[in-house]
């Protein structure tokens, strides 16, 4: 959790990353006989905010579009529809001095650190690239760096690894050194997708504790992705649950999980293991799988998999994200 408390002034400033209605989908070859296409939506009209100094948490299962969300805002993709704005300045226009200034203060962790490191680099080279690619410091001073950011990603003593090549590192490790390679620049945004789907559990609780105390020390902007409620609870101030493209719930950490108001939320603290607690014990039994239709287009995206449903007004319409308190929303009809 960052020491950072979103006050009321705070929520108010202009986001660090703002998303304004953005899709994004893709054209993917068709199948059968008949050739052509289909299209995949990845995110559908998504708005989001996230603040300085805050650890924002985006949850959601597998293929949901956090990835693409994240591709979006390090401006690896553009969206078909809407905007991304970084510091209010529009991430499709940047161009010259502020696309590298961009470049440089955006960094992310990919999902893989297998396949995100070079194999044929060691981690020292891994790790200055980005200096030199930016230009930053002379040859000792980079060197300097690498060894202080290694440190403190917890790869010590740093001078042992510098000379290693990640087949010679274990996931963890690497995963650190993908870490440190974000940090190298001194990011104001850190985005980690899913930095630990890789690794087992006492490793990655060491991972959130890395990514903790960096955005302590750094104050830096960080989007944590994951597909862990209980990951986000840990390390988020803030967490939005999304479903197939669409945010469903979004607010503090806190409240998410101690008061869920969309069913998929309450579906996702249900799937979480509790060791001492009966199977019978469930409060929501949101998830079972319901031989139902798919919704009409523009009907509730979660209508097939959702038990309380109701079967017309679900089907048919989108409910909008809506909150009660201003601070904590949901897109269901129930709950309004
Ligand atoms: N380049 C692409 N071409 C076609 N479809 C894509 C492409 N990238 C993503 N998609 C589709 O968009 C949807 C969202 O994908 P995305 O990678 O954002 O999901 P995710 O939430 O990151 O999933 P995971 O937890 O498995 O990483 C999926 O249905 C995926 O198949
Ligand atoms: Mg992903």
């Amino acid at each position: 959790m960052s020491t950072t408390t979103m006050t009321q002034s705070q929520t108010q400033a202009m986001p660090v990353i703002r998303l304004e209605r953005v899709t994004r989908a893709y054209h993917t070859g068709g199948g059968g006989f008949a050739g052509g296409h289909t299209i995949v939506t990845s995110l559908n009209e998504v708005d989001l905010d996230i603040h300085a100094g805050e650890i924002f948490g985006l949850v959601g299962e597998s293929g949901s579009g956090k990835t693409t969300a994240a591709r979006l805002m390090v401006r690896l993709e553009h969206p078909n529809h809407g905007r991304v704005l970084y510091h209010g300045e529009n991430v499709a226009k940047l161009r010259g001095k502020k696309l590298k200034r961009f470049r440089r203060r955006v960094q992310m962790i990919f999902q893989d650190p297998y396949q995100s490191l070079n194999p044929y680099q060691s981690v020292q080279h891994i790790v200055e690239e980005p200096l030199a690619i930016h230009k930053l410091g002379l040859p000792a001073q980079r060197q300097n760096k690498v060894i202080e950011t290694l440190t403190q990603v917890g790869l010590t003593p740093s001078m042992t690894y510098l000379h290693r090549y990640p087949h010679q590192l274990s996931g963890g490790q690497r995963q650190r050194v993908a870490i440190a390679r974000a940090l190298v620049l001194s990011p104001d945004v850190l985005i980690a997708d899913e930095p630990t789907s890789m690794l087992d559990a006492s490793i990655a609780i060491q991972i959130y504790g890395i990514l903790s105390e960096v955005q302590r020390r750094r104050q830096v902007t960080m989007l944590f992705i994951t597909h862990s409620l209980a990951a986000a609870h840990f390390l988020c101030d803030r967490i939005a649950v999304i479903y197939r493209g669409h945010i469903v719930e979004i607010g503090p950490a806190k409240s998410v999980i101690a008061d869920p108001r969309h069913p998929y939320t309450q579906a996702l603290l249900d799937a979480l293991p509790r060791f001492g607690h009966p199977w019978g014990e469930r409060r929501f039994d949101t998830l079972r799988e319901i031989p139902r239709s798919e919704p009409a287009t523009g009907g509730c995206p979660f209508f097939s998999r959702c038990v309380p449903a109701d079967l017309d007004l679900c089907r048919q319409r989108r409910p909008a994200l809506k909150s009660r308190d201003g601070i904590h929303s949901s897109a269901c009809f129930l709950v309004e």
